[in-house]
């Protein structure tokens, strides 16, 4: 098989990577991609560091048995914890990309008030973060939301609703007062409770997350590996994968997917 016509792997503790696979089908329609959640194990942010690098690694290794020609860790957790080993491992075969918070466009907007974080515990706790921070925070305007048990009511496919509309504001209504300058959503699940979100904010503040940037990264590093899809003609096929033996998680990942629920 020519190195072109191979898939490209994309990973998550669960659904929350289709958000960026939704972008990646977008910017790369010729692609073909592979996608696995770890839904089974999910949610990976409560999880000890080395755990969430155990499980990344088995996923990895399920993906690699696709035969895929670049890897997506499209989960900030698993990137926070796992990217340094990832790439020290496979990056001499195939591009190996993470995904992060991104505070840079985030900051760059200017506003008035806080730049609130949302993530889960472990990717706010972890050096990459920190290290994040200490770039970018320059007048203490970052603030970290830690967001412990929001991953578990996506993963059942609860993104409007009651539920998470109060879970939200208990959280971001304490810092409406100060103002919020942007919310960044540090976690790929969370880009399918934007609308939740912007509700509950309740004005025009900015919801930035990562994907978009993320993609952009997997494109060059596409180009610079010299392994492009070469047929420009065909759409690409796209199969998901799930640890937990259910029909009904890969039927939400393709609704998901296709932007058939909200
Ligand atoms: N989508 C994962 C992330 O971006 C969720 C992690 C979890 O399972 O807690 O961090």
């Amino acid at each position: 098989m020519e190195s072109e016509s191979r898939p490209i792997g994309f990973f998550d503790s669960g659904i929350g990577g289709i958000s960026v696979l939704r972008e990646a089908v977008k910017i790369l329609p010729n692609e073909d991609f592979v996608y696995f959640g770890d839904s089974k194990m999910a949610p990976y942010g409560v999880r000890t560091v080395e755990n969430v690098k155990k499980l990344t690694l088995d996923a990895v290794e399920f993906l690699l048995k696709k035969d895929i020609k670049a890897l997506v860790i499209a989960c900030n957790t698993a990137t926070s914890a796992a990217i340094i080993d990832l790439r020290e491992k496979y990056s001499k075969y195939m591009p190996v990309i993470g995904i992060e918070p991104a505070l840079k466009p985030a900051m760059e907007f200017g506003r008035k008030g806080k730049v609130v974080i949302m993530a889960t515990p472990m990717t706010l706790a972890e050096k990459k973060f920190a290290n994040l921070m200490k770039k970018f925070d320059r007048n203490s305007k970052i603030e970290p939301l830690p967001c412990p048990g929001l991953v578990e009511l996506i993963e059942q496919g609860i993104i409007s609703g009651e539920k998470i509309e109060q879970y939200l504001k208990i959280r971001l209504n304490p810092f409406k007062e100060s103002g919020i300058a942007a919310v960044v959503l540090g976690c790929t699940h969370y880009p399918f409770i934007k609308e939740s979100i912007s509700k509950v904010l309740d004005d025009d503040t900015p919801i930035i997350d990562g994907s978009r940037g993320t993609v952009q990264q997997l494109k060059r590093q596409l180009v610079k590996y010299d392994i492009q899809a070469s047929n420009r003609d065909k759409l690409g096929n796209i199969r998901i994968f799930n640890s937990m033996n259910s029909q009904d998680i890969i039927k939400l990942s393709y609704e998901l997917l296709r932007g058939e629920i909200n």
